[in-house]
């Protein structure tokens, strides 16, 4: 990927310029938890985007994404924004990090990504993160990490249509080797987590439906605004509820009468679903993987009935799992799609990809896609 890029971009811009990547991530548990205040685990992995970047001198950004064999020029002011999807991440970095005051010069860039499309790893994430963080160096603009992903996120607010929480633009720009980070949305704060499962006889491996349902992104928004609904009915009777995160489950039932059915199911589950993030990472400190695994199980549980974020190739998945005494197995990121993480016992690891492959191939009329779990680095200048 490196070298391809690198290739292009003396093709067309020449000689110069830095590489820059960041990285896409998963999450071990905490679904839908980051905009309800709560706590989220997750990580960055070894698949990501890579971006040589130049100043050029001018007031304009001209991009090249290989990957959609593309170039896209624009502006940098409002009105500037680009048809394309893929430029519309850069140009919503470019345009938060103005509103933010710092400066953005234009620059010339080839970049690509090996991140799979529509898995739920959060490519989009990557790809903000990795300009965010460019952006910042190379005008000086001194913006701390927090607020690179921050304009990640208002990225996608603003610009792509989707009200997501912090979860992803955090782990890829906080990204650690080795680590998982727990972050409580609400406060900011964090902490790095030590993850190493094949030092205690387990894997960690994603399987990619390679399924995308269409309007994920309403489906989204949708479930965002059934928890401000519910935690709003909640709030009148105990004001300290600032996120839904802050209610305690009876407190949930006194307004069960007052809210529609749904939106009581969803906050059921985001209730429940904060619990278990704390509870997983005790569990993990004793180097209890079957507890962990339980609560992976628990929250597919919660993410398919009462979130209803699931989809049948994904409960498929989850049910074979459970068939073949796999640990853990839920389905990750947003959902409507995308893939299931597993964390399974190596001697299990073999036959049950083997067999999940088969049986869902023979189910589902294609293969999904086996991608092993490697935590790496975030954000960072290459070269
Ligand atoms: C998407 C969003 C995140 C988070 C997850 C679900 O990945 O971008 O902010 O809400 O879904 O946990």
């Amino acid at each position: 990927m490196k070298s391809k890029i690198q290739n292009k971009f003396k093709t067309l811009f020449g000689e110069g310029g830095n590489l820059f990547a960041s990285a896409g991530r998963i999450n071990l548990i905490g679904e839908h938890t980051d905009y309800n205040g709560g706590y989220v685990f997750p990580g960055a992995i070894d698949k990501g985007i890579m971006a040589q970047i130049k100043l050029n001198g001018l007031n304009k950004v001209r991009a090249f994404s290989l990957d959609y064999n593309e170039m896209v020029e624009f502006g940098l002011n409002e009105e500037d924004k680009p048809k394309q999807q893929w430029a519309c991440y850069i140009f919503g970095v470019c345009r938060e990090t103005i509103k933010r005051g710092g400066k953005v010069a234009g620059f010339d860039t080839v970049f690509a990504g090996d991140v799979p499309l529509g898995a739920g790893l959060s490519s989009s994430a990557a790809l903000e993160s990795c300009f965010a963080f460019a952006i910042n160096e190379l005008n000086g603009n001194n913006i701390d990490k927090f607020e690179l992903a921050k304009i990640g996120q208002s990225t996608e607010h603003n610009y792509c249509g989707v009200m997501c929480g912090i979860m992803d633009q955090f782990a890829s720009c906080f990204g650690k080797q080795g680590c998982l980070i727990r972050l409580n949305c609400k406060t900011l704060e964090y902490k790095y987590f030590p993850f190493d499962p094949e030092a205690a006889g387990y894997k960690l491996v994603l399987i990619d439906s390679c399924v995308k349902h269409e309007l994920a992104s309403s489906a989204y928004n949708k479930r965002r605004a059934s928890c401000e609904n519910a935690a709003a009915a909640i709030r009148k009777y105990h004001p300290e509820v600032e996120f839904l995160s802050d209610a305690k489950r009876v407190w949930l039932e006194e307004v069960r009468a007052e809210i529609p059915e749904e939106d009581f199911l969803r906050a059921e589950y985001v209730i429940g679903e904060v619990q278990r993030v704390l509870d997983v990472c005790d569990a993990l400190e004793r180097g209890d993987y079957e507890t962990a695994g339980e609560m992976m199980y628990q929250t597919h549980f919660g993410m398919s009935r009462l979130y209803e974020v699931s989809c049948e190739e994904l409960d498929f998945l989850n049910k074979l799992a459970r068939k073949m005494d796999v640990t853990g197995s839920r389905v990750m990121g947003g959902g409507f799609g995308g893939c299931t993480i597993n964390l399974v016992k190596k001697e299990l690891y073999e036959p049950f990809i083997a067999t999940a492959v088969e049986k869902f191939g023979e189910k589902f009329g294609h293969k999904p896609k086996v991608i092993d779990v490697v935590i790496s680095d975030g954000a960072r200048k290459v070269e």
